[in-house]
């Protein structure tokens, strides 16, 4: 079989690690990265940390509004599609990259598989959103992490090839976290001590791209005392400088670049609290055990609300304080399948 696989940003490298190693076992995959993302610390990193074999075709459409971004990967992928005649064309996510992955493809008739299919915030405002339920309806093969996703497709009438294989993400934390331990010198970079911190993310358009949501959210962290370590997202730092929001002024916070997943896991694993928007980092705090707060006023990841171990607050401050000094102690359930969703993805693909 030959797989065209469409990547573009952080998440998708992470979560395509894990099934382009099993999936080269037996067939023959060809990676386009769009170049959605395009800083070495949010594209080049993974591909040399994870072993992602470098990518066939680099589109380099980089940053743009919606309809231009889109577009540009449409005629792009397009091109290579007609011109590699695969039999499937993979994508993962809800990113601008999954939709123009999977449009391209089901126009040309060739079948879509959407890895992480089926996950809904019910909020069409969001662009993942939108990008779920367009790339969920015309694709081949739904891959569902859970059995929420499958709900959800079914309430849509999708019901053909819908499989629960369980989460990509956690078969890439299983088999990365001893490295993580082993290799991430994170901590002591960044004078940090374990259990001594928290660690927070933002980086989703529907917080960035409101000056007052970016105004409660720093007002909340100012009053947080515990030391706070923030790995910024260029999309956070671009709209704060835009918005004269200046970080210095929030005591006792450690504003870092990007990191790698070895870092990042480290960084999770060793937190207090993680306070994020990210969709990834919520189910990372999960298979981490690391109580969550999620500033956000939906999620997708429904199941990791069970118990507190995730708590959605908005931007509301009261409820982001009291969710970050409130104390939990969830059990947390195997939700996101056994680890082996990769090789569940190939083997049902093959027929
Ligand atoms: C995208 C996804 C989002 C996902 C996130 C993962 C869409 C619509 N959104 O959001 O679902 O959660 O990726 O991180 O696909 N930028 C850089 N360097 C880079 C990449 C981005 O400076 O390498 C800056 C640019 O100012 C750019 C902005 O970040 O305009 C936003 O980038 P974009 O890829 O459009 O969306 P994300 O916010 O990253
Ligand atoms: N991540 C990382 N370095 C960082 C921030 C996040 O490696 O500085 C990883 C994180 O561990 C998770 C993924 O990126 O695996 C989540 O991506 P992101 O938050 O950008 O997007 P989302 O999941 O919200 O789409």
């Amino acid at each position: 079989m030959k797989i065209l696989t469409v990547l573009g940003a952080r998440p998708q490298f992470i979560k395509a690690a894990p099934v382009s190693r099993v999936l080269r076992e037996n067939h023959t995959e060809l990676i386009i990265h769009t170049g959605q993302h395009y800083d070495s610390n949010m594209s080049d990193i993974f591909f040399e940390e994870l072993n992602i074999p470098k990518p066939d075709y680099y589109l380099g459409v980089g940053s743009g509004n919606h309809g231009k971004q889109t577009g540009e990967m449409l005629a792009k992928i397009e091109e290579i599609v007609l011109k590699e005649e695969p039999d499937f064309v993979m994508v993962y996510g809800d990113t601008n990259s999954t939709l123009a992955g999977a449009l391209v493809a089901a126009k040309l008739h060739v079948p879509v598989i959407h890895i992480e299919a089926g996950l809904r915030s019910f909020n069409k405002k969001m662009p993942e959103e939108v990008n779920r339920i367009m790339t969920d309806h015309v694709s081949e093969f739904l891959f569902c992490p859970t059995q929420t996703a499958i709900d959800n497709l079914t309430n849509e009438n999708i019901t053909h090839n819908v499989f629960n294989i369980g989460d990509v993400m956690y078969d890439a934390v299983l088999y990365n976290k001893g490295l993580a331990a082993e290799k991430s010198e994170i901590l002591k970079e960044h004078g940090l001590s374990e259990k001594g911190y928290h660690l927070i993310t933002i980086h989703r358009a529907e917080n960035t791209d409101d000056i007052h949501h970016m105004k409660n959210i720093l007002d909340a962290f100012s009053k947080i005392e515990e030391v706070k370590v923030w790995p910024i997202h260029p999309r956070t730092k671009h709209k704060l400088e835009s918005y004269g929001l200046d970080l210095s002024s929030v005591p006792n916070l450690k504003v870092i670049d990007p990191v790698g997943y070895l870092d990042m896991l480290t960084l999770e694993a060793n937190a207090l609290k993680i306070v994020t928007d990210s969709g990834g980092v919520q189910k990372e705090a999960y298979f981490m055990k690391v109580p969550c707060v999620t500033v956000r006023e939906q999620t997708e990841w429904v199941e990791t609300l069970e118990e507190d171990a995730n708590i959605l607050v908005g931007t509301d401050v009261e409820k982001l304080l009291a969710a970050v000094e409130k104390k939990v102690n969830p059990s947390y359930k195997e939700a996101f399948g056994d680890g082996k969703a990769a090789e569940k993805i190939v083997e049902l693909i093959k027929g």
